[in-house]
């Protein structure tokens, strides 16, 4: 449930793209066509039971760019797509940041629907109406809050998802055990996707515009995007989450805000979905402190996300934006994680 009482229904499970005809049936939408929007090699296409055509942007992040919003942009009006008509995205995260940019944009304002089909996008991207495209001057830099009218997890497509794709996921998914998820120990994949999108939905409608609570989302992402930023490491955005995870816990524990077990904890979460503990080889610390400081914008010391906070709340999140954490202590625990 979002500010105003809207909501969306979010469906996981195996197979649950093939439903999307009858889901829009029971939607208040009413449209006359589809803009399907998608990239080669995703492995799940869809009928939405009505009037359509297939949009294919470029593969990878390269596709988001504002060329590309003109483009689709352009073809929807070539064709005559309304307002009362929907866009659907289905693809990972890339291909829900552009569809849905392309929809808050176009005639200001398209309902869209996501068909998500990597882990990534089920568990993050397609939830909570983020949208954008990058600059050449930073990711995610032109976008817009637009809330998806229908969310459809097909679970089917994990089964053929390379395993560095799903390793982006993994990561998020770990966060996630300790955001109020510490019932996803054990549970099986498709639970666990359900789970998380019930976290990250229960975040949003708190704070749909990232005035507060939100931020929580960015748990383990300030060191993790300082990491990918740097572009030096080969390593998949779930894995330097991960690392940012450990460092988060490690932080908390320097600054006296949780104890040993706690931090334990972390390391055996993140561990135990067999990803990274530890900074790569020869990773810099003054240039990922220069990016954290960037990141953040930090007037005084550095801001993190860190565990530790006066929760645990009902949902036994205690989960909180932390600002001046100074340099020092920042630099020794980069040390740590080494
Ligand atoms: N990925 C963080 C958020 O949706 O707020």
């Amino acid at each position: 449930m979002l500010p105003g009482g809207r909501s969306y229904p979010v469906l996981v499970g195996r197979g649950a793209a093939g439903e999307l005809a009858v889901h829009l049936s029971e939607t208040a939408l009413q449209p006359r066509r589809a803009a399907v929007i998608t990239q080669e090699g995703i492995p799940i296409s869809v009928d939405p039971g009505f009037e359509h055509r297939v949009f294919t942007i470029p593969d990878g992040e390269a596709a988001k760019t504002l060329s590309t919003i003109e483009s689709l942009c352009r073809s929807f009006a070539e064709w005559g797509l309304t307002r009362g008509d929907v866009v659907v995205g289905v693809g990972g995260g890339v291909v829900t940041d552009v569809a849905g940019f392309a929809a808050a944009s176009f005639h200001r304002g398209v309902p869209v629907v996501h068909v998500a089909t990597t882990l990534l996008a089920q568990v993050d991207a397609a939830i909570g109406g983020k949208t954008g495209v990058n600059l050449p001057e930073g990711k995610n830099l032109v976008g817009a809050f637009w809330q998806p009218t229908l969310v459809l997890c097909d679970t089917a497509a994990l089964e053929t998802l390379p395993e560095r794709e799903l390793r982006c996921g993994l990561g998020e998914m770990a966060k996630y055990h300790f955001l109020g998820g510490r019932d996803l120990d054990g549970r099986p994949l498709e639970e666990r996707v359900a789970r998380c999108v019930e976290i990250k939905a229960e975040v949003v409608s708190a704070d749909e515009r990232e005035a507060g609570r939100r931020a929580i989302l960015n748990y383990g992402h300030t060191l993790g995007h300082a990491i990918e930023t740097s572009g030096r490491y080969d390593l998949r955005h779930g894995e330097a989450v991960a690392i940012g995870l450990v460092y988060a816990a490690e932080l908390s524990w320097t600054l006296g805000r949780i104890d040993e077990a706690r931090v334990a904890e972390h390391r055996r979460i993140v561990e135990g979905y067999d990803l990274p503990t530890h900074l790569p080889d020869g990773a810099d610390a003054e240039e990922l402190l220069a990016v954290m400081r960037r990141d953040k914008k930090a007037l005084d010391g550095l801001t993190f996300v860190l565990d530790g906070g006066s929760g645990p709340g009902a949902d036994g999140c205690s989960i909180e934006v932390v600002s001046g954490v100074d340099l020092e202590t920042a630099r020794s625990v980069l040390e740590r994680i080494r």
